[in-house]
């Protein structure tokens, strides 16, 4: 058993979306949550620069004596968790490989869908992990980065956020791709319009859900799990604009936030 926290981080507030199922299945855990205001996007971003700053958000969070880090962030997860895993002495937990194994389980005719950032996308990482779980996989991969801003504004059931997803998917509906990964932080939040302009028979693998089941099977494989009683704590950082981050945040995971701290990531 291991009471101190799990800390999470993302280039911003999407990353909230893997708390929500963190909470879901493991609700006794304390959460340390990092969302990197100031730099965000990561998805438009170096492997280079992606690398420093998810070994600054690591340092970071291990300040806080997490027992294990759940990278969120999806470009993250696929640029710089395989570079730095083996460089810090706690299990850290990336979204890819979770949520390829998801798409490999849904999908029934092996033509599987990938949809990022480009950063996301250019990398493989999604493809090279479903390629290794299912040989011979038929995979269609398209970075989608407008839906980053379009979530932001807060417009994902809009007319708009329907128009562009038509046109980004265009391809993969014509792949007949029967599972699609949601390989970014912000788009399960554009589901429903994704779900409409793909169809009710291609299946959404939603990597956060994924994700809060492979941490949980961790924790429980190397005992880590909490076995506190009181209710949990949950913790959130920023590097920039608290207040921002608290609106935002607060509605999507349905909790009002209390405890958002700006800090200086530029110092770890
Ligand atoms: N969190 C990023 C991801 O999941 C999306 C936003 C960004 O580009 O930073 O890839």
């Amino acid at each position: 058993m291991n009471n101190q926290a799990i800390g999470i981080f993302d280039s911003g507030f999407g990353g909230l979306t893997v708390l929500k199922e963190l909470r879901k299945v493991l609700p006794k855990e304390n959460l340390i949550y990092f969302g990197d205001t100031a730099r965000i996007p990561y998805g438009t971003k170096s492997k280079e620069t992606i690398i420093k700053y998810s070994k600054q958000n690591i340092r970071f969070l291990m300040r806080h004596h997490v027992k294990a880090i759940v990278v969120a962030c999806n470009t993250a997860s696929a640029l710089a968790v395989p570079e730095v895993a083996d460089l810090f002495d706690i299990p850290l937990v990336g979204v890819v490989e979770p949520g390829a194994r998801g798409a490999v389980r849904e999908s029934a005719n092996g033509k599987i869908g990938v949809i990022g950032t480009t950063g996301t996308v250019r990398s493989g990482a999604y493809q090279a992990a479903i390629q290794r779980m299912l040989p011979g996989a038929k995979i269609e991969s398209t970075p989608c980065p407008l839906f980053v801003q379009i979530v932001e504004e807060g417009w994902q059931d809009t007319e708009i956020a329907r128009l562009t997803a038509e046109k980004y998917l265009a391809d993969m509906k014509e792949a007949k791709v029967d599972a699609m990964v949601m390989g970014c932080t912000h788009y399960p939040i554009l589901e429903e319009t994704l779900r409409n302009v793909m169809g009710n028979e291609v299946k959404l693998v939603n990597p956060a859900k994924e994700t809060a089941l492979a941490v949980q099977a961790q924790l429980m494989e190397q005992g880590l799990l909490s076995d506190r009683t009181d209710s949990p704590e949950y913790r959130f950082f920023v590097s920039d604009d608290p207040e921002k981050f608290r609106e935002t945040g607060s509605r999507i995971i349905s909790l009002p936030m209390t405890h958002v701290k700006k800090i200086s990531i530029e110092n770890y």
